[in-house]
């Protein structure tokens, strides 16, 4: 039943209108130049990704009312007639647009709208419409810490809430899509799901406090309540075979055993791909281990090991894994762990990249801002 939403879901994307792909060939344009050219269809903006952006819609995380057409609940709330209200993001905006960049920009990986590009002015007209007529108030939201007690969470209300909202990126029964990786088998434990589930997303802006990366958005305290994460957990744990929710469920060849208290532990970022088909989620799970997931990476370079450093400086940073080259390389579905050696602190990085050695070279790099 869940699985023919899923598919519903896509159908109604992708018969909007012209897909990204006819629209790419016809500009024959790349994504994610700084490209206007995306029809100025304000339906298509908010249903698809942009073409100057990731593959992000605004309907990943927005419907336009609620309950969805499609039936998913999603991490930010509906936007018909959001254009209405009188402030945004708790009262620290009174332009929409202000609002609408941050997301374009924070989460969609995209340039700015200016006031008078054709595209916003669409997409604008699209949400006017597309709600209750009247003023709409505006809203009010609250970023919360995880929950500290994380047990006693129920596996089938779990499994409900997640294949009715996480699926959307994650997959029906957290199996994985190309938005989001699978949850399954990927030794998480319970503080860690809480903790990206609350607090994750970019916080450049700083138009959200609290927030500690990734791409994934957070869910704010009404969008998930805490005895529904509970449940999430719950089912999200289940798939981790003899997984104690309180433990830090680590492989146990690890040489290293290191406690959870370093206020980096949950933090994660995407890696970048300068060469070599690098691709990945770098997420610090404990205060010397860090968990590379959907590890990508075609094999080739001279010696290259994952390097840990400051503010994208590898050359002054230092080595945290042996060489990782290997015939046929890493395929995006292995995950990886790699770890601080005696004596370094999580205090000293705040970025792992995929470094040539020898040469000095970031083929792709993940920063956990
Ligand atoms: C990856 C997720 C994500 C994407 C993609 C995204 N947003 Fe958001 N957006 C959020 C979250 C999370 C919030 C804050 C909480 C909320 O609105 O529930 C938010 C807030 C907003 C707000 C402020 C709402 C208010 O009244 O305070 C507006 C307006 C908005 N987004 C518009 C957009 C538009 C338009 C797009 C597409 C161009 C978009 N967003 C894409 C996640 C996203
Ligand atoms: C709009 C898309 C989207 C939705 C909806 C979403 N996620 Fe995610 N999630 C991601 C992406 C992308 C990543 C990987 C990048 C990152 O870490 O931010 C991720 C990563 C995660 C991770 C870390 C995985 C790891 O191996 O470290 C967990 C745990 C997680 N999500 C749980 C959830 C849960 C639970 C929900 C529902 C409450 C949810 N997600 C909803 C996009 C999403």
């Amino acid at each position: 039943m869940r699985g023919a939403v899923l598919i519903l879901l896509s159908c109604v994307v992708w018969s909007v209108g012209v897909g990204c792909s006819e629209d790419e060939a016809d500009s024959g344009q790349e994504p994610g130049n700084n490209d206007t050219s995306q029809e100025a269809n304000g339906e298509l903006l908010f249903m698809m990704p942009h073409q100057d952006g990731n593959t992000y819609a605004c309907y990943s995380c927005h419907a336009l009312e609620e309950p969805a057409s499609d039936g998913f609940a999603r991490a930010g709330h509906a936007l018909g007639g959001a254009t209405r209200r009188e402030s945004f993001k708790n009262g620290q905006f009174e332009d929409i647009l202000d609002a609408v960049n941050i997301c374009r920009t924070e989460w969609m990986g995209a340039p700015a709208f200016a006031a008078d590009d054709e595209r916003w002015q669409a997409l604008r007209g699209f949400m006017d419409e597309s709600g209750p007529e009247g003023p709409v108030e505006a809203l009010t939201f609250e970023v919360v810490e995880p929950l500290a007690d994380t047990d006693g969470g129920d596996v089938e209300e779990g499994r409900d809430f997640f294949n009715a909202s996480c699926a959307l990126c994650h997959g029906q029964n957290a199996t994985g899509t190309q938005q989001a990786p699978a949850l399954v088998g990927e030794f998480l434990n319970a503080g860690l799901i809480a903790r990206r589930v609350r607090t994750s997303g970019e916080v450049e802006s700083g138009a959200y406090e609290g927030l500690t990366g990734g791409r994934m958005p957070f869910w704010a305290a009404d969008r998930i309540n805490d005895d529904q994460l509970r449940d999430v957990l719950a089912f999200v744990l289940q798939h981790d075979p003899g997984g104690e929710p309180d433990e830090n469920d680590l492989p146990d060849d690890l040489e290293r055993q290191c406690d959870s208290t370093h206020p980096s532990v949950g933090r994660s970022g995407v890696f970048s791909d300068f060469s070599h088909d690098i691709g990945g989620v770098a997420t610090i799970v404990d205060d010397c281990t860090i968990e590379i997931s959907a590890f990508a990476f075609d094999g080739g370079g001279i010696n290259v090991q994952v390097y840990a450093g400051l503010g994208g400086d590898y050359d002054n940073g230092f080595s945290i894994s042996g060489d990782l080259r290997r015939a046929g390389g890493y395929d995006g579905t292995e995950t990886i762990f790699v770890q601080l050696p005696e004596g370094r602190t999580l205090d000293e990085l705040d970025g792992v990249s995929i470094w040539c050695v020898p040469v000095g070279i970031n083929f792709g790099d993940a920063r956990f801002e």
